[in-house]
Parts: C-alpha cells; sequence; structure tokens
C-alpha cells in the first residue's frame, strides 16, 4: 500500500509538473481576462502617477480604450495567447514620446504593484517582467 502511494503521489507530481511545463506564460498569467484586468489598472495607475501622468494627459475615454485594448492584445500574442495584435511594433508607438530611464523604471514599479493586486504568482511576475524588460530599449527614448 505504501508502495502504491508513493508511486500515484509520483506520478500525480509528475503530471502537475509536464502541465506546467507546457503552459505558456499567457496561460500562467489567467488568460485574457486577468491580461485585461491588470492593463487597466496599470493604466488607471499611470494616470494618476505624478511622474507618468504627461503621457496620458488630454486622451479621450475612446482612445484610452482603444489603446488599453492594444496594450492586452499585444501582452496576450506576446506571451503565446490566441490574441491578434494590429497596432504599431513598440518603437514606432514610443519612439516620439520621449520615454526616460525613470519614467521606465516608475513603469516596472507601478506594473509590479498592479500583479500584485491581482495576485500573480512571483515567478510568474519574473517571467512576465523579464519579457517586458526586452522591450525597454525600443520604448525608452535614446538622447
Ligand atoms: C514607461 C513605459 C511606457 C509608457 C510611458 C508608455 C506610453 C504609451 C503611450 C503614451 C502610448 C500612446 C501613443 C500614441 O497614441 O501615439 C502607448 C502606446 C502603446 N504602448 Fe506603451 N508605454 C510604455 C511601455 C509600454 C510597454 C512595456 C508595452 C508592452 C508591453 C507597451 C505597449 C503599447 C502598445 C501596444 C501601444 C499601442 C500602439 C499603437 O497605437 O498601435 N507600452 N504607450
Amino acid at each position: 500500500m505504501k508502495k502504491f502511494l508513493a508511486a500515484v503521489g509520483a506520478a500525480a507530481f509528475l503530471t502537475v509538473g509536464l502541465a506546467n511545463a507546457e503552459q505558456t506564460l499567457y496561460e500562467k498569467l489567467g488568460g485574457k481576462k486577468a491580461i485585461d484586468a491588470v492593463v487597466e489598472d496599470l493604466t488607471n495607475r499611470m494616470m494618476n502617477d505624478k511622474q507618468l501622468k504627461r503621457f496620458c494627459g488630454n486622451v479621450s475615454k475612446d482612445k484610452l480604450k482603444t489603446n488599453r485594448e492594444l496594450v492586452a492584445a499585444f501582452i496576450c500574442k506576446a506571451t503565446g495567447g490566441p490574441c491578434e495584435y494590429k497596432g504599431k511594433d513598440m518603437k514606432e508607438a514610443h519612439q516620439n514620446l520621449g520615454i526616460t530611464e525613470k519614467d521606465w523604471d516608475r513603469f516596472v514599479e507601478l506594473a509590479k504593484q498592479s500583479l500584485n493586486k491581482f495576485k500573480v504568482p512571483a515567478d510568474v511576475q519574473k517571467e512576465f517582467l523579464g519579457a517586458v524588460a526586452g522591450l525597454k530599449d525600443q520604448v525608452v527614448s535614446k538622447k
């Protein structure tokens, strides 16, 4: 009986391990609804942030919504989800905005706050923020 239980335990462990290995980052984040929620929260934080609100000022509600949808679709696709992204590439979208290193650091800080709010596990946050870090060169203005 002990042996049997050990075998069942080992099989369960292996199954969970394999299932995790096959999960995309999109799935680990909790799918499109979870990504939408994080993006909405992060956008709100940016709009109310002393340092970053200058990028969001004077923007109509419609434009904000479209932008949120584009960001969510981009993240969905980039993390292996079933979305189409029809927006600009990251360099084109950001190069004329004058985003500094300091802005970037603040953005990452706010992103962590949003991920924490929705209880995204630490290892998934790390993987996600690692992927986002790969975009820094395209987002921060070179001057
Ligand atoms: C400091 C960090 C960032 C700031 C201040 C920022 C700001 C902005 C602003 C103001 C726009 C609107 C541009 C326009 O209407 O012409 C925009 C567009 C966009 N951003 Fe960012 N962004 C940042 C980082 C990122 C990151 C890390 C991602 C991806 C995960 C991202 C994804 C997008 C997308 C998909 C668009 C829409 C592009 C389009 O209009 O086709 N942004 N961003």
